[in-house]
């Protein structure tokens, strides 16, 4: 180094010819060098950190707008259900009654898999993804349906006018068997309370009671704990960083086992490392109870039909992983509002399960659904 500043330094003396004295020459060269390599490596470490920062969201964004085609389901349409909106549906099987299936809050259809292919065999089962999630894309911003002024976005309110023009659209035979799961249950029962002509049986599996939010341990729980989980699931989807995660195995596909696809596995990885989708489950989870109050407000207004059938399918606590003590006054809560409004309700208990059950126990959903099916069909046939 010592050397080279010399050669250097008499290089320059002969070509400039400088009048300065040499020894305070190289001094200042040597300065300015050490200033050039000392910003070059600051700059070198900027850049590094730049692509650290940069690249992963850019490969996500790349690889998203690339599986966004790819991995939308063949069996799949994407249905216009009027006012710029358009909604994943995915039917499969053939007959009538159709059952409709709506997922827990911040799921896509695909929670449904296996309960779906098993009543497929005897009828037309549908399901579809709320606006935000999995395939249906989240209205812009100047769009609109004129509904948000009565019911926020990723409300209930919402979700049932949503999941009603979808049906209209697709022109679902009805009178339909309406299942829903957790959130699905509160859209549900505003859908049978609303159109209750359409809805011939309606299925609740965990449902939410609409009183829960009024529960300080609760809420802390949802708004303390959960809430903030999947905030930070978001932010690290918009990121890239779930995407690495994924791809380091850190995390995993809440849906998988020997019967699930590599289509649906590489769906899930999909929507994990979707920002726009994780954006949309917060909101369903932020806005619950605003949606509880929606379904408590319709329940008083306007009773069930007699005709519609209701069931009630829960396991042996709300959620194994989360404190008894919030169990059990989620089931206490849930006795409460189906004596007062859904008195000669079918309850199913599935032992061992809790809310996972649609996609852990499916069988003995699919067992009950199947049941319902056959007496409406034969119900129909005697007619
Ligand atoms: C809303 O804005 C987007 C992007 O700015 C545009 O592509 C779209 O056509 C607009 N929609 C309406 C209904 O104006
Ligand atoms: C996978 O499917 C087969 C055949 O349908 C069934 O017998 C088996 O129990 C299923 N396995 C699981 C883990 O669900
Ligand atoms: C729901 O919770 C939010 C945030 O905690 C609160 O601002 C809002 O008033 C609540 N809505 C209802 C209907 O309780």
């Amino acid at each position: 180094m010592r050397r080279r500043t010399e050669a250097q330094a008499s290089n320059s003396e002969a070509v400039n010819a400088d009048r300065k004295d040499p020894d305070q020459r190289l001094h200042s060269q040597a300065a300015a060098e050490g200033r050039v390599s000392y910003s070059s490596v600051l700059t070198i470490v900027g850049k590094c950190l730049l692509l650290i920062i940069f690249i992963p969201p850019f490969l996500n964004y790349a690889s998203l707008q690339r599986e966004g085609q790819m991995l939308l389901p063949k069996d799949g349409q994407i249905v216009d259900v009027g006012l710029g909106q358009k909604m994943h549906l995915l039917c499969k099987g053939q007959g009538r009654p159709v059952v409709i299936l709506d997922a827990p809050a911040g799921m896509s259809s695909d929670v449904w898999l296996h309960v779906q292919e098993s009543v497929a065999t005897l009828t037309k089962v549908c399901t579809y993804d709320r606006m935000g999630l999995g395939f249906s894309k989240r209205l812009m911003q100047n769009e609109t349906t004129g509904t948000e002024k009565v019911w926020g976005m990723s409300t209930t309110g919402r979700m049932v006018d949503d999941l009603h023009r979808l049906l209209q659209a697709a022109e679902i035979a009805k009178p339909f068997i309406l299942v829903g799961s957790e959130l699905g249950t509160l859209n549900g029962r505003f859908y049978s309370h609303i159109h209750d002509v359409q809805v011939s049986d309606l299925v609740l599996i965990d449902p939410i009671p609409e009183d829960v939010f009024e529960d300080d341990q609760w809420k802390e729980y949802w708004y303390g704990k959960l809430l903030p989980s999947l905030q930070t699931r978001q932010f690290s989807a918009a990121t890239g960083l779930s995407r690495m995660l994924i791809i380091l195995g850190v995390i995993e596909p809440t849906i998988k086992g020997e019967n699930v696809s590599e289509e649906v596995i590489q769906r899930q990885k999909y929507l994990l490392s979707n920002p726009a989708h994780q954006s949309s489950a917060v909101d369903e989870h932020y806005f619950l109870n605003e949606s509880a109050a929606q379904v408590r407000d319709i329940t008083q207004f306007k009773p069930l039909s007699s005709r519609t059938s209701v069931s009630v399918i829960t396991g042996d606590s709300f959620d194994q992983q989360i404190p008894q003590h919030l169990n059990q006054m989620v089931a206490k809560l849930q006795k409460t509002f189906l004596e007062e409004s859904y008195s000669s309700a079918n309850h199913i208990h599935i032992k061992g399960a809790d809310r996972r059950m649609i996609y852990n126990k499916p069988s003995a959903i699919s067992q009950h659904l199947r049941k319902l099916v056959n007496q409406r069909q034969a119900k129909q046939q005697s007619e």
